[in-house]
């Protein structure tokens, strides 16, 4: 007989060494999550996969499924937390959704839509980050990012580069390319790596196109995120 835990009511049959998330993407029942990426180990950084087991919130994509464990994903206090963490995550940067490529196919933005977050709540940081285009087929635009480190794990455990790296502590922490000068363009970055396929953002973006799905027809434009799933499923 199989292993469970039940998730908002429902039974979700595990096995053991999987995570919460892992039980629940496989069982078809979706948890918010910006740096998880079952293609790579569990980061836990963002925090928006956020769940109530016994009182406690602890983070779906690293806590342990267990054997009759009770967990909370859809409460109205759960929500609140994941608006809340959203929201920072939205003052920290500088996402200026209507004018951004990504918009209508960017998990951060497809995320606070389904939390129910229509305001950041909090001052904005407006922190002074650059645009790096010195790559001929790639842009990074560190204004949007995130730090959830799925373009560093993809280029070092995928393509064997490690092309980013995060720099400095707390509110210091930056995405860095490792290349002589610091720029995409003089790394071994390629358009073709993982890497550039992974940012749940529009952080990394390919140049020569832009704004080519008309409103209406993007991804997150007509179901939510729950039900289309990841951008890299659709890639
Ligand atoms: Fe779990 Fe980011 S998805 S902490």
């Amino acid at each position: 007989m199989s292993k469970t835990f039940t998730l908002d009511g429902r039974e979700i049959p595990f096995e053991t060494g999987q995570t919460i998330m892992d039980a629940a993407l496989a069982a078809a029942v979706y948890i918010p999550h910006l740096c998880h990426n079952p293609e790579f180990a569990p980061h836990g950084s963002c925090r928006v996969c956020v769940v109530d087991i016994g009182g406690r919130q602890v983070s779906a994509c690293t806590a342990a499924a267990s054997e009759g464990l009770v967990v909370d994903s859809s409460s109205e206090a759960i929500q609140a937390t994941r608006r809340a963490i959203l929201q920072m995550l939205f003052v920290e940067g500088n996402h200026v959704c209507p004018a951004c490529e990504k918009s209508g196919a960017c998990q951060l933005q497809a995320v606070a839509y389904y939390t129910g977050m229509l305001a950041p709540h909090f001052t904005h940081f407006f922190p002074r980050r650059p645009v790096d285009a010195s790559h001929p087929d790639v842009i990074i635009d560190f204004n949007r990012c995130i730090l959830c480190e799925l373009c560093v794990r993809a280029s070092r455990d995928h393509d064997g580069k490690r092309v980013f790296a995060i720099s400095g502590r707390g509110l210091e922490s930056h995405l860095v390319i490792d290349s002589p000068s610091g720029l995409l363009g003089d790394s071994s970055f390629a358009a073709g790596d993982k890497a550039a396929h992974v940012c749940p953002t529009g952080a990394i973006l390919p140049k020569g196109r832009g704004y080519e799905t008309p409103i209406g027809e993007r991804l997150y434009d007509r179901e939510p995120i729950s039900i289309v799933g990841d951008v890299r499923a659709h890639e």
